[in-house]
Order: structure tokens, then sequence, then C-alpha cells
């Protein structure tokens, strides 16, 4: 019983969202507020159904709802201020007879827009944004990161590999050596590099050759876990416009010490339990951990002053996450139907 309910009211956000993004004007809020926010509109209707389920579960899907009211009364007054707007600005501006037509103009990829979402998010709190090359050696794809000879991601299997030895980069964290070593940076720093990434691996709905992923680290005198905790939930809680928890899980990458798995409160249910979490309730989000003393000597920083924090997580999973997209390959896909409904 929670469950169904829990996902009408997801596909509730999702579909007034929608509806709302869509309005052309100012005569069409009104309808769209009495259909989904009116004392008999559609969320009033799931909120009468949520007083049938047992306690517990009634609290969550409460929540939820609650969270959803106030999303969609937020959009609707932002909506309508846009709107406004509009209507107050100079008759002028409006009469472009000789602009293109609108739909002729491109608009940004879903993965670019989320980039630079996160970009936003990571300049308020002081990094710098750095790149790194596609086609890496393997020194920074690996050696340099600690990452010995035998380790299984260098297997020819799952990496592609170049005719004259270099490799694609399998993730972003040889940026940290380049970012540091190329712009000479002396601790204390903050630094993001989002960029596209490949792995030689079967693809399904979830796992795609080439995807795109974050890396993020702070190096200081006294940089601990606290404050990679605050960075990732200040990270999370932003991107997804609501309050996440995360939690840490032991974990394991040549690169970190001590490493951790990072899990996100899952953004669909509330912890409720759903599908998309597999019932846990937590989402895996990336791997992190405390820089290895081995890395910082390769970016030559003494090791023994300075010490920081590294992670590196998916940014397709995000914009699947926040979007509701169920198939990762569609951002390569180069589907018009797909990408035009973040034009
Ligand atoms: N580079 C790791 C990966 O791609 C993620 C990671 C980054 C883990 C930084 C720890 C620290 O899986």
């Amino acid at each position: 019983m929670t469950e169904p309910l829990t996902e009408k009211l997801q596909h509730l956000r999702t579909e007034a969202k929608h509806a709302l993004d869509k309005a052309a004007d100012q005569d069409s809020l009104e309808p769209w507020r009495v259909k989904y926010l009116g004392r008999k509109g559609q969320l009033a209707r799931l909120i009468k159904d949520i007083s049938q389920l047992d306690a517990p579960a009634r609290k969550s899907a409460g929540q939820l709802a609650n969270t959803i009211k106030q999303e969609l009364t937020q959009a609707f007054t932002a909506r309508a201020a846009v709107f406004r707007d509009h209507h107050s600005a100079p008759a002028t501006a409006l009469s472009g007879a000789s602009l293109p037509p609108a739909s002729s103009v491109g608009h940004l990829h879903p993965i670019t827009l989320s980039i630079r979402r996160i970009q936003h998010i990571f300049a308020r709190m002081g990094f710098i944004v750095a790149e790194g090359p596609l086609v890496e050696d393997p020194a920074y794809n690996f050696d340099l990161l600690n990452i010995p000879l035998h380790h299984p991601a260098r297997a020819e299997t799952d990496t592609f590999h170049t005719a004259s030895g270099s490799v694609l980069r399998t993730h972003t964290s040889p940026v940290q050596l380049r970012a540091v070593l190329a712009m000479n940076l002396t601790p204390p720093f903050s630094v993001i590099s989002p960029g596209r990434v490949f792995r030689s691996e079967s693809t399904d709905a979830s796992h795609e050759h080439t995807f795109h992923q974050l890396e993020a680290f702070m190096v200081g005198e006294r940089v601990t876990v606290a404050d990679f905790k605050g960075v990732v939930k200040k990270y999370f809680s932003d991107f997804f416009e609501q309050n996440v928890t995360t939690r840490l899980r032991p974990s394991y990458f040549p690169f970190v010490e001590p490493g951790f798995e990072v899990d996100m409160s899952c953004i669909i249910c509330q912890q409720a339990g759903c599908s998309v979490c597999g019932r846990t309730g937590w989402l895996e989000m990336m791997g992190a951990g405390m820089v290895h003393p081995n890395v910082l000597k390769n970016m030559n920083i003494d090791h023994t002053r300075w010490q920081g924090f590294a992670f590196g997580g998916g940014i397709d999973r995000l914009a699947m996450l926040r979007h509701h997209i169920d198939d990762v390959r569609l951002f390569m896909s180069g589907r018009l139907d797909f990408l035009n409904q973040f034009s």
C-alpha cells in the first residue's frame, strides 16, 4: 500500500513540474494550481489516501507529501514571478519581428546543465575548477595514484588502450595530480574536476562505456573527514534541493587511506523504500577517502604537514535521479526526443 502511494506522489511531482514548465502564459497558471494544488486537486486527493496507511508508512508518506506541496508552491510562485516580470517589460522588447523562430535555437545537453549546476555549488564553497586530458598517460591514471601494476582496474579488459600506450582515463582522479603539478598549486587548496571518463564494459540501463565523474579534493593543514562530510552533504542537498543525509562505509581505493563508499538517503522515497534504492533507503553515490601519503608525495606536497580528502562520483547518476531518467544510455544516444525535454 505504501509503495504505490509514494510512487503516485513522485509521479505527481514530476508531472506537475513538467506541466508548470510548459505553461505558456499567466492565464494557464490558475488552472494548473487548481488541478494540482487546489482543495480538490490531485495532491489533496493523495493526501486523503495517506490516512489509510499504517503508522510508519503514514509518517513517511506524509513527509513526502509535505515536501512536494512546498516544492510545487515555490515553483508556482517562481513561475508567476517570471510572467509578471515579462509583462512589465517595455513592449519593444517583445517586438522582435526579425528574430529567428525560437525552435531553431539549440540548448545545452542535460549533462552539461548538471555540470554547471555542480560548479555553482562548489564555487560558493571556494573550490576552483580544473580539467585534465581524456587520453591519459597510464602513469597519471594509475601509477602516481598508487595503483599497483597487478590491480584489476588495470586489466586490458576494463580499460581502453591506444596503440601508442596511452589509456582513455578510467576516472577523474588523475586530475588531482595534473591540477597540482600543472598549476603549481600549494596547499591549502580546494579543487573540483568534472569530466568524461571511459570504461571498457558492456552497457545496460545503468552502465555505459562513456560517462561523467566529478572529482573533488581539498588539502590543508587540518582538513579532516568532518570537512568532507560537510562538503558532501551540501553538495547533494543543493543539487537535489532537499535536505539529504549521508553515511560512510569503509572501502578500499589505493589512492586514499582510509577510504570509504558514500551513500545518500534516497531522494525518491525519503527512505520509505522504493525500487530505485532497492528498498534499502540508501543510494550508493561515490568513492572517497583521505588522500594517500604516497599520492601527496607524488604531488610534491609534504605529507607530514598537509592532509586532505578526495572523492569521485558519477554525474550521470545525479542527473538521472534529478530528472527521473531510468536509462543511462539515453545521454549518449543523440535522441532528440529525449534531449529536447531539457530545452
Ligand atoms: N576514482 C574512484 C573511482 O573512479 C573514485 C574515488 C575518487 C575514490 C577519489 C576515492 C577518492 O571509482
